[in-house]
This record gives structure tokens, C-alpha cells and sequence, in this order.
């Protein structure tokens, strides 16, 4: 065996090991991970989770730091879970945040649902149960409606000029008229910027909210689209269906 024939295997040996103590850490981590869950599994935790009230301004930084690490659906459900992991602890210690990364971009960049609303979603589930819901929709009614972002860094990692409103939920809409108005592409820094930004803003309002709700005084405020319009929708119809609108069918009037 020459010297370079040498070095190969031990460099191979050395990829090998590094992959069997990685592997070994997994199962580590798995361990620590699983364990608690599989001992809860016969005395399930009772769900809801529960809510100890937020910091509002707290939920905000988190999200917005933790955008820059797995995008917006993440960096909602983070920003509001993880100071519960702290202040409450199990169950909330043992969920893995991670899992909820593929909300990104609409869901894996889909344009539908715009990720920091699934990550509220997700969050509000599981503090608040079927109460939740209406949060949630107050929170996407919200969205829909208010000229976004709102929330300034303290050490921005990138300067934007515009705000708008996207009159949708949908990911697509919402972040396509903040690029023409801004005039950047989506793999720019100032999309980026002003993601993260939304994101904040959007897990702000839904620790507002949840904390109303903690102190008895939240009152939802948007009402069902699906009985108001016949159809599961948002409410800027117009836009995609010009000044024809259709009509929903509606079930006959009982007899
Ligand atoms: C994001 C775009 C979008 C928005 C917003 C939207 N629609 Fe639609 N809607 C569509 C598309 C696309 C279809 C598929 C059928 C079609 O091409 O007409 C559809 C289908 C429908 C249908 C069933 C098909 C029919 O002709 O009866 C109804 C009813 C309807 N929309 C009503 C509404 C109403 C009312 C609103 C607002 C409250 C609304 N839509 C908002 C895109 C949209």
C-alpha cells in the first residue's frame, strides 16, 4: 500500500466513523426525544395544551430571528411556542418545532395559505383547541385587511421601502404585490426582509389575541365565509374573477 492509498482508507474510515457516531447521536437524541412521548401515550396529555400569556414584543424578536433560520410558518409557530416550552413546559417541550418547516412558501412553495398563518394555526390549535379556530380567523381576517409589515427590527438585516395590504390569505397574492410595489425579486434580500417582518407581525397579533383570550376579554370578530358566501373563499373575488362573479349555488330552502 503506497501513501496515497493509505490516506484514502483512513480518510474513508474517518467518513465512515463520522457517520456511525451521527448515527449514534440520532439514536441519542431519538431516545430522549421519543421516550416521553411513548410513556404520555398511555395518559395522553389532555389537549388543548393550555397558555401561560405572552410577550408580545418577545414573540415578535423570536419570530423574526427565527425566519432567517427555517422561514415564516416556523418562525410563527417558534416564536409562539417556544417561550411556552418554557414558562409551561411538557407538552410543549416535546414537540419538535422543526416539523412544522414545510409550511413555507404557501406549503413547500405553493402560494396557498401563506406559512406564518398555518404556523398561527398550528400554535392556536394547540393552546386553545376548537376556540383557536376563531382566533385564527380573526387573525387572517386581520392580515387580509391591515398594510403589513409592522414590525421593525431592532438590527434589520435588510432596509425596505413598501407596506401593503394583500386583501388574501393566499402566500402568492400577498407577497407577489409587495414584490411589484417594491420592485425586487423573491430570491432578493428585501423579500426575504420583509417575510420575516410579516412574520412577526403575524405571531405579534396572535399572542395579542391568545392573551385576550387568557384574560376572558377576546370576542371574535370575522364570521364563517362559508355561510356568508356559499363556498369556501377568500373575499377579494373580483380579482380573480373579474365583475362576473358567480353565484354560488345555494342548497333549495326547505320544504
Ligand atoms: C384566488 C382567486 C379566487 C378568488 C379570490 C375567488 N374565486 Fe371563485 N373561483 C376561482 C376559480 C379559479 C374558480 C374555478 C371555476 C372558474 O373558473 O370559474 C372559482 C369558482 C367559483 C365558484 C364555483 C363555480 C361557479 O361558477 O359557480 C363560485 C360560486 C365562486 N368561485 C364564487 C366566488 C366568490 C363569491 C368569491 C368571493 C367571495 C370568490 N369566488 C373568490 C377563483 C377565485
Amino acid at each position: 500500500m503506497n501513501d496515497a492509498e493509505q490516506k484514502m482508507i483512513s480518510r474513508r474510515e474517518a467518513i465512515i466513523g463520522a457517520g456511525k457516531f451521527a448515527a449514534g447521536a440520532a439514536i441519542v437524541t431519538l431516545g430522549a426525544q421519543v421516550l416521553p412521548a411513548r410513556v404520555k401515550a398511555a395518559t395522553p396529555a389532555a389537549w388543548p395544551w393550555g397558555y401561560k400569556k405572552l410577550d408580545v414584543q418577545e414573540v415578535g424578536n423570536l419570530a423574526y430571528e427565527n425566519w432567517y433560520k427555517n422561514f415564516c410558518c416556523y418562525a410563527v409557530v417558534s416564536g409562539l411556542l417556544m417561550p411556552l416550552q418554557k414558562s409551561i413546559g411538557e407538552p410543549f417541550t416535546s414537540l419538535p418545532l422543526e416539523a412544522f418547516v414545510w409550511g413555507h412558501g404557501g406549503a413547500v412553495g405553493w402560494g396557498t395559505l401563506c406559512g406564518s398563518l398555518t404556523g398561527a394555526g398550528i400554535a392556536t390549535g394547540l393552546i386553545a383547541g376548537k376556540e383557536g379556530e376563531a382566533i385564527l380567523n380573526d387573525v387572517i381576517a386581520w392580515y387580509a385587511s391591515t398594510s403589513l409589515p409592522i414590525y421593525k427590527p431592532a438590527q434589520p438585516k435588510a432596509e425596505i421601502k413598501n407596506v401593503n395590504t394583500s386583501d388574501s390569505p393566499l402566500c402568492h397574492i400577498s407577497v407577489g404585490k409587495w414584490m411589484k410595489k417594491e420592485g425586487v425579486a423573491f430570491a432578493s434580500p428585501q423579500r426575504k426582509e420583509r417575510c420575516a417582518r410579516l412574520s412577526a407581525d403575524v405571531a405579534m397579533r396572535t399572542a395579542t389575541l391568545l392573551n385576550d383570550w387568557a384574560d376572558k376579554k377576546y370576542k371574535p370578530v370575522h364570521g364563517s365565509n362559508v355561510k356568508d358566501h356559499g363556498i369556501t373563499t377568500q373575499l377579494n373575488c373580483m380579482e380573480c374573477h373579474g365583475d362576473k362573479v358567480p353565484t354560488p349555488v345555494m342548497p333549495a330552502p326547505a320544504k
